[in-house]
């Protein structure tokens, strides 16, 4: 009998894209569907990304390119860290890949062994679970419940860490899009400090969106000693509006970025150059269209907060960035709409589709069942449009 190898009985096909293909299908076969599924940005990048890409055309040069990323694109990126407060890297500590989620994968074949344990927080971002199966890590979870505010503890963190090989941290947070303050950063990194074999990675893809003055805030420059270790994962994705674009990042420890560089060489080769034309002019060109969106976000999450304050029994910690909220809908629980019985999230999420027309991430894709995700996006008159079915599917629960 052939077989497929053993990592493939643990590989799991994406939740959320289910979710997204089964709205896709009801909208197909004419129902009108509003998404809070997907976590896309929904705006294109500006007309400089497009020139770009078409200069790039034009001076094709028919081969291979860099297995790290052309030095333009390198340097472009080490300006955007420095930017966000992260100077002092060369090209020898960046290394690209095809999207945040390829160097994540790429991390964790660099860093962990089978059985080695990699340390994240409950609720995650519902690649990094599936991505330590595959390569056959143990997980260690932090749960950081509504209650909490989902964000991790001090102390919380410190009694996580023995025999860790790798923390995996997330901020701003896909699902919940909490936000960590600077006294936040630095009292975890003061803890971080105390556990010196654990590396760490900081999926900081959303550090571009970040509302209310909170500012961007990493461990790096709490505790200059961690340099060391920590290692930045970004992405053009959701600041430029390229998730289709596939290109993400990594800065970190020099012999890190020289194994991304190995495993590259050793499939994708390199960005396509029309891509990396279109990833230099991102970084470097007019950020207003990033700034204008952040706005936009934070108008859109007052509207989004509002509604969820606005139903009793809904708990939902108002987050600080990224596109997502995160309310814990467990109070519905038990009850029915229009005689189908609600037992938890997903039959939550698959009713209110079937009922409303409106598509929901279950919380259990991201490791907490009493919750579910809302991308908030979408055009504001179908965000309203969605929120008032939200809040009316829940005045019909029985
Ligand atoms: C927290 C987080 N990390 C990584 C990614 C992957 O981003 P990319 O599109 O660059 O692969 C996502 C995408 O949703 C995300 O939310």
């Amino acid at each position: 009998m052939l077989l497929l190898a053993a990592r493939m009985s643990r590989a799991k096909p994406s939740a959320i894209m289910a979710v997204a293909d089964k709205a896709r299908k009801l909208k197909a076969e004419g129902r009108d569907i509003i998404s809070f599924s997907i976590g896309v940005p929904n705006f294109l990048p500006g007309e400089h990304v497009y020139a770009a890409v078409r200069d790039a055309l034009t001076k094709d040069s028919g081969s291979y390119g860099s297995n790290r990323g052309s030095d333009a694109l390198l340097d472009a990126f080490l300006k955007h860290l420095e930017d966000a407060g992260l100077g002092g890297y060369t090209r020898k500590n960046v290394a690209t890949g095809i999207g945040a989620k390829h160097v994540l994968y790429n991390l964790a074949g660099v860093l962990l062994d089978p059985g080695d344990t990699i340390a994240f927080t409950v609720p995650y971002w519902a690649s990094y679970m599936d991505i330590a199966d595959i390569v056959d890590a143990k997980v260690r979870l932090l749960p950081c419940p509504a209650s909490q505010n989902y964000k991790l503890t001090p102390a919380q963190l410190d009694g996580a860490l023995a025999g860790v090989k790798v923390f995996l941290f997330n901020n701003p947070s896909n699902p919940t899009g909490m936000v960590y303050s600077k006294d936040e950063i630095a009292a975890l990194a003061d803890v971080l400090v105390k556990h010196p074999d654990v590396w760490i990675i900081c999926d900081d893809i959303y550090n571009r969106m970040i509302f209310d003055g909170v500012g961007y805030h990493n461990f790096v420059q709490a505790r200059p000693e961690l340099r060391a270790r920590v290692i930045q994962v970004d992405s053009l994705s959701k600041t430029y509006g390229m998730p289709g674009w596939r290109v993400g990042f990594m800065c970190g420890p020099e012999s890190v970025a020289q194994a991304i560089v190995t495993l590259n060489s050793n499939h994708i080769t390199n960005l396509p150059e029309v891509v990396t034309a279109a990833a230099v002019a991102a970084l470097s060109g007019p950020q207003d269209i990033t700034k204008q969106k952040c706005a936009e976000f934070q108008a859109k999450r007052d509207q989004v907060i509002a509604t969820m304050r606005s139903i009793p029994g809904v708990v939902c910690p108002c987050p600080q960035g990224a596109f997502y909220v995160f309310p814990d809908i467990s109070c519905a629980f038990g009850k029915s709409h229009a005689g189908r019985k609600i037992n938890n999230d997903i039959d939550f999420c698959a009713v209110l589709l079937e009922a409303k027309g409106v598509a929901c991430v279950p919380g259990s894709a991201f490791g907490d069942p009493k919750a579910l995700r809302i991308s908030y996006t979408c055009p504001t008159a179908q965000l309203a449009e969605g929120l008032k079915r939200f809040r009316e599917f829940f005045a019909e629960l029985a």
